[in-house]
């Protein structure tokens, strides 16, 4: 009876022997940190224009430029901190 492994490689964690061994956390926490951050603040461009998604050189897909707007916690973040501090 052997075993399934199941892969998923990126290459922002490098291959082969000297791969990133933390690739398995921080593909967990990247998740996890942008659902917080879309769970927990409202959103909202700077101004009437649109964000610029152009992308930029290299292989992990960098923005162009980078990304400036600007971020509300939601009313029940508050309530939450209050409550457990
Ligand atoms: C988004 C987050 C991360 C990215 C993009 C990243 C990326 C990388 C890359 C590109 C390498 C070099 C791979 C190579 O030389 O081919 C590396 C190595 C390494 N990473 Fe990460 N990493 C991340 C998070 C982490 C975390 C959370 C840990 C530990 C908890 C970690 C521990 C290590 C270690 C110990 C090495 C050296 C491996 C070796 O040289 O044998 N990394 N990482």
């Amino acid at each position: 009876m052997g075993y399934i492994i199941y892969h998923c490689k990126l290459l922002a964690f490098g291959l082969g022997r000297r791969a990133c061994p933390g690739s398995g956390l921080a593909q967990r926490l990247v998740s996890l940190s942008l659902g917080s951050l879309i769970q927990c603040f409202e959103w909202e461009r700077i101004g009437e224009e649109e964000v610029d998604m152009t992308e930029g050189g290299g292989l992990t897909m960098p923005r162009a430029r980078p990304l400036v707007a600007m971020c509300r916690a939601r009313a029940f973040v508050g309530k939450i901190l209050h409550e457990s501090g």
